[in-house]
């Protein structure tokens, strides 16, 4: 029997796969998981094993973008994102140019659109854009010239591609694949992009145990219709999980409050050691950071052994060159 909330999702998926890939079927934008061919994240993977060397300066920069101008436009905070995005266009050759942000017109009330329309009259080949509103990407993917890229790097509470390709990556490093996992997802799901963008990309590679953790304030039963559990008792959600993919509290996108107090959160929904004895004794610890701790996870969990944070901020390079050189670089990529 036909269901219209599921076909008008995978009408939805259909239709943002169609907006990233150009006409000849190449990845021409990088705005969401969602659409995107399976086929799609497993040549990012390999792209980026492929270029490990070269993202761990072992060997030098090779020319993908040799003659490409990539501008960074950040129009929300990034330490991780920005810097990797920077490091990454820079190891393929790019010319890389950050706009000031508050510095620029867009101060003055220059529109969006007309800030990127002035910055493509400069020859840019490239747009790597972080914004507060939710589709703000697509927006700009929707208005520039058939041969510029735009790249997501985190809209609103919608998506963060790369965040999410280079947990996966960082799994699939450790793990070899994604059969039979079981992941949980903890804390403020409600207003994180990176938690859409992993359930996403989790379920395209096959992982159907996926729980989302957290108060009922943070992740509620709605968001189950993403495709995940929704459990309110941690010992519930770690239940032999395992990875555990932690959640920073996002207040920069809270209106009221979420939470008793900071001290309260991490009582009940904090990763100690002791939560954490609830996952799979091997149970690898991520975040996509900036990490609070005694927030949402205790320091000798986030600098302990089986904490993969710093490691998926060096994956980050990589990730973030294969996804340059796919859609900046598609000519040469896939001559
Ligand atoms: N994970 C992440 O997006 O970090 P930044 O905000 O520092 O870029």
């Amino acid at each position: 029997m036909p269901n219209s909330r599921t076909d008008s999702l995978a009408g939805l998926a259909e239709r943002l796969g169609a907006i990233q890939y150009d006409a000849d079927g190449r990845l021409q934008h990088l705005l969401t998981l969602e659409g995107l061919r399976r086929d799609t994240l497993e040549e990012l993977f390999a792209l980026a094993d492929s270029l490990v060397e070269v993202g761990a300066r072992s060997v030098k920069n090779v020319p993908l973008l040799h003659g490409k101008t990539v501008v960074l436009l950040f129009f929300e905070a990034s330490t991780r994102t920005r810097t990797t995005f920077e490091i990454a266009a820079k190891r393929l050759s790019a010319d890389v140019v950050t706009l000031d942000v508050p510095a620029s017109s867009a101060s003055k009330g220059e529109s969006l659109l007309d800030t990127i329309a002035n910055l493509q009259a400069m020859r840019t080949d490239a747009f790597v854009m972080r914004h507060a509103d939710s589709g703000a990407a697509h927006l700009v993917a929707a208005h520039v010239a058939p041969q510029v890229a735009v790249v997501n790097a985190g809209d609103g509470c919608h998506a963060h591609p790369t965040q999410a390709l280079l947990d996966l990556y960082t799994i699939r490093q450790q793990r070899g694949g994604f059969d039979g996992l079981k992941v949980a997802i903890v804390g403020d799901v409600l207003h994180s992009r990176v938690a859409r963008s992993q359930l996403v990309g989790l379920r395209m590679l096959g992982v159907t145990d996926i729980r989302l953790v957290g108060p009922a304030t943070l992740v509620p039963q709605r968001l189950a219709e993403l495709g995940a559990r929704v459990c309110h008792d941690p010992r519930d959600g770690l239940d032999g999980v395992d990875v555990v993919m932690m959640l920073r509290l996002q207040r920069e996108r809270m209106a009221g409050g979420f939470v008793p107090s900071d001290r309260e959160y991490f009582e009940l929904y904090g990763l100690t050691e002791k939560a954490l004895a609830a996952a799979h004794p091997d149970a690898l610890v991520m975040h996509p950071g900036p990490i609070n701790r005694g927030v949402e996870i205790a320091s000798s969990v986030a600098d302990g052994g089986r904490s993969l944070i710093l490691p998926q901020v060096t994956n980050g390079i990589v990730i973030r060159m294969a996804v340059l050189a796919q859609t900046v670089g598609r000519e040469a990529a896939n001559a």
